[in-house]
């Protein structure tokens, strides 16, 4: 049947009807947000090899075992502490992440998580959905007050590099009981495919504060602005050190020095100077490099095969780096979920789909 015009009434009739279907559509995917429902992940239990822990062995009240005597620092591992951030835009990701680090693990029962959320958060909600798919976990979530960073971050080129929750790794010594002395930190985007007792187990030599995968061949010069580099009082702050970039994303911090060496006023006074002038163009990273690159200890690389999100700015599929896998970490603009839903992954999406909690349960609601 040949098109016809519709005549000018049926035309704002039906400029009437899309209005309401737009309409509706948008709460209905707001209100999909909200209403996100996550699988029960089974039980995961110790191998016969695993410490006994302390029965009164407790984060839910603040109280945590001394896991590691404050002068043997390097492999005594028989809690693994893990702190994350929680957040309902990636809320689906950080799932993830938890049920691989408990399905890789020969003893997920000693795996301690500490949770960062926004203080504006629903923590109640947060706390029922992780309880709801993972009953057996042993964690605690923390407010972190994002207003007073806020004030402190300057405009990156990414918006979502600009989220003050990003930048609560630096205050994870404040936040977490002054027990915990090793923390393994690890962004939502992520899974790991090897038991994290091997990762949080890292020797920290010569007095290190964190230990990640770092990359000497990246250029280092670029992360930051030439005024940085123009400015020797500044760009001196890297004499004497080998600065190699390293990725935020997945860390092993000995909150106990950390503590110590005041590294988080540290961090804080380079986002103050970033403030007043542009040293850098990316969010939370480069203070970490300012204070630290050039004094870690190092990760191997199968521990963050990074970038698997693509290009910043096109959003192009990446491969993986040569070598061994033990961590996948989507960083870069795409995220496996979002792909995923919208029905163009990447190969190796394909390789966090396991690990989905996701219901997705087509339900005609009205
Ligand atoms: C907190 O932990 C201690 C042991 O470390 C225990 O005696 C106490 O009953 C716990 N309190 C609560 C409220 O669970
Ligand atoms: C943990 O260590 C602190 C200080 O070193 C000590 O006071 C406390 O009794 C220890 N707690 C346990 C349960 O061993
Ligand atoms: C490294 O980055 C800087 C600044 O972005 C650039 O000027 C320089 O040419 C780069 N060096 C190499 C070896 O690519």
């Amino acid at each position: 049947m040949p098109y016809k015009p519709s005549p000018p009434s049926n035309h704002r009739t039906f400029s009437f009807l899309l209005l309401l279907f737009l309409l509706f559509s948008a709460a209905n995917a707001a209100g999909d947000k909200k209403r996100q429902r996550f699988k029960e992940a089974p039980k995961f239990y110790n191998s016969p090899n695993c410490p006994t822990l302390p029965p009164n062995d407790d984060i839910s009240n603040s109280t945590c075992s001394n896991d590691s005597d404050a002068d043997n620092n390097d492999d005594d591992v028989s809690v693994v502490h893990v702190a994350m951030t929680l957040d309902a835009a990636y809320l689906r990701g950080s799932m993830a992440a938890i049920l691989s680090v408990l399905q890789h693990s020969s003893c997920p029962e000693n795996i301690r998580f500490h949770f960062v959320a926004s203080s504006a958060a629903d923590r109640d909600s947060l706390r029922s959905t992780l309880s709801g798919s993972f009953p057996y976990l042993k964690f605690q979530i923390y407010p972190f007050d994002a207003a007073a960073v806020a004030g402190l971050i300057s405009t990156s080129i990414r918006a979502a590099l600009d989220c003050p929750l990003n930048y609560a790794r630096n205050y994870l010594a404040d936040t977490l009981p002054a027990c915990v002395r090793r923390v393994v930190y690890l962004d939502s985007d992520l899974v790991l495919v090897d038991d994290i007792a091997k990762l949080a187990a890292t020797p920290l030599p010569n007095g290190a504060v964190l230990a990640a995968p770092e990359y000497c061949n990246a250029n280092f010069t670029s992360y930051f602005t030439p005024t940085f580099w123009s400015n020797p009082s500044l760009s001196l702050t890297f004499a004497g050190r080998r600065a190699c970039y390293f990725n935020t994303g997945v860390m092993v911090m000995d909150l106990a020095r950390w503590r110590v060496g005041a590294y988080t006023e540290k961090i804080v006074d380079w986002m103050e100077l970033q403030k007043r002038i542009r040293i850098y163009e990316l969010g939370s990273l480069p203070p970490f490099l300012l204070v630290f690159a050039g004094n870690i200890a190092p990760v191997d690389h199968r521990w963050n095969q990074h970038g698997l999100g693509g290009d910043n700015f096109r959003g192009l599929c990446r491969d993986l780096h040569p070598g061994p896998v033990s961590l996948l970490h989507w960083s870069g603009k795409g995220k496996p979920w979002a792909r995923l839903d919208a029905n163009r992954p990447c190969p190796l999406d394909a390789l966090w789909a396991p690990y989905d909690l996701l219901q997705t349960l087509f339900v005609l609601e009205s």
